[in-house]
């Protein structure tokens, strides 16, 4: 089997679907693997590196990929790449499945393609689960961010020249991104409090040494264990509760995200302007429209004295770590579906991981749900992350 790793091409994308150390796992279970030169530059990973362990390396896109039997990818292949496959090659990486406008173009190129956001959260793929691989990496950068843009420490310090007051950091959305930031804010020393509209996240952000916040009466967790979205009641409450906690706070890391939704609105403008003058907001939502709505993607803006920050792709800031990490998920993944024997891949549709995260295989559509103008709208009600098909 020939494998692909092609050049991402996409803005901001620095990672990279494969490193050295995969690529050599790959070929010493006896497939072949062609790498677009440069391909792992940007993550630190020298062309060298990949030669050394038996890579062979293409000039360009089409001729790393046109061959390939497996494409691996980080961001979803765009409309250009697609044309310069081979009908029936199998593609692993993300493929923003609730906006995606070439869903249907992935179908019609007979290619099978797994979107690695739609594995399913269960105890088997945790090995292969970019969702939480990624968003560990951002919570963790998005405190450093802060520490660059608030020009004030984050411990206590009490010094001969006087005392220094703790960072206030106030965490909205506790998932696995949240808890991330909490564990980093709390090594350096900041006061740390967090909410989140499932009940569930009490405990784990009580573990970390934050305090929680809670909506009196709310556990809005559906059946897969994501957050649903509030009823008008119920935002009601939370736009009170957490206009309050953010006015007191110095730094917000807002994290929460509905998947096919777009981000709810946690912080609203008059809140920010309640803020103090040199306060910071990362707004790690940005890409599905931020949890406030002065947050611009990929934008820095400062209004009224408070920074927010909207950089769309975290992870790819920490590009060496972020590569290494997405690279062993699909590593775990492809190797789920390995034929030790032929080294070919045989797709097993009765693997729930394997079922989980198809979206087209045959000439076939799997999550018709996603298709159409809901998926390019980003209004798709149904399905994603950890969607049982
Ligand atoms: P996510 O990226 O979809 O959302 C981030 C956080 O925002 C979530 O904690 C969510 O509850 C919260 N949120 C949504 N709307 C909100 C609102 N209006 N106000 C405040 N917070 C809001 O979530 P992520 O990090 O992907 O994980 C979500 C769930 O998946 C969690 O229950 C987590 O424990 C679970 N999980 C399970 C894994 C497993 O292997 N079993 C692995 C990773 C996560």
């Amino acid at each position: 089997m020939r494998i692909a790793v092609p050049l991402e091409t996409q803005t901001h994308e620095k990672r990279v679907a494969a490193t050295p150390e995969t690529v050599k796992k790959f070929i010493a279970a006896g497939c072949e693997v062609v790498l677009e030169k440069g391909a792992g530059e940007a993550a630190r990973f020298p062309d060298a590196a990949y030669a050394a362990v038996g890579a062979t390396l293409a000039e360009n896109f089409k001729a790393a990929c046109s061959d390939a039997d497996l494409v691996l990818k980080v961001a979803p292949l765009n409309e250009n790449e697609i044309a310069q496959l081979k009908p029936g090659a199998v593609v692993a990486g993300h493929a923003s499945p609730f906006t995606n406008p070439c869903l249907k173009q992935y179908n019609e190129h007979q290619l099978s393609y797994f979107c690695m956001e739609m594995i399913p959260r269960i105890s088997r793929a945790q090995s292969m689960d970019v969702l939480s691989s990624q968003a560990n990496i951002a919570g963790y950068k998005a405190v450093l961010m802060a520490t660059e843009y608030y020009q004030r420490f984050f411990p206590m310090l009490m010094t001969a020249a006087g005392t220094v007051q703790p960072a206030k950091v106030l965490v909205l959305g506790a998932g696995v991104a949240g808890l991330q930031a909490i564990a980093t804010a709390k090594r350096l020393g900041a006061m740390i409090e967090a909410f989140d509209v499932r009940a569930a996240a009490k405990e784990q952000v009580e573990s970390l040494g934050a305090k929680f916040i809670r909506l009196e009466g709310v556990d809005a967790e559906d059946e897969r264990g994501y957050a649903r979205e509030l009823n008008a009641e119920e935002k009601a409450q939370l736009e009170s509760l957490v206009a309050d906690r953010c006015a007191a706070a110095d730094i917000i890391i807002t994290t929460a995200q509905i998947p096919g939704r777009p981000s709810p609105e946690l912080i609203k403008p008059e809140t920010v302007e309640k803020m103090r003058p040199g306060s910071v907001i990362i707004d790690l939502a940005a890409a599905g429209g931020g949890n406030c709505k002065l947050t611009r993607a990929d934008e820095l803006i400062v209004h009224q004295g408070v920074t927010l920050v909207g950089v769309t792709n975290v992870p790819s800031l920490m590009a060496t770590d972020a590569s290494q990490l997405y690279a062993k998920n699909l590593l775990n993944f492809i190797s789920l579906m390995l034929d030790k024997e032929t080294a070919t891949l045989a797709i097993n549709l009765d693997d729930e991981v394997i079922e989980s995260s198809l979206l087209c295989h045959q000439g076939e559509f799997r999550k018709p749900q996603l298709i159409g103008e809901s998926a390019v709208s980003g209004e798709a009600g149904k399905g994603g992350k950890g969607e049982k098909a």
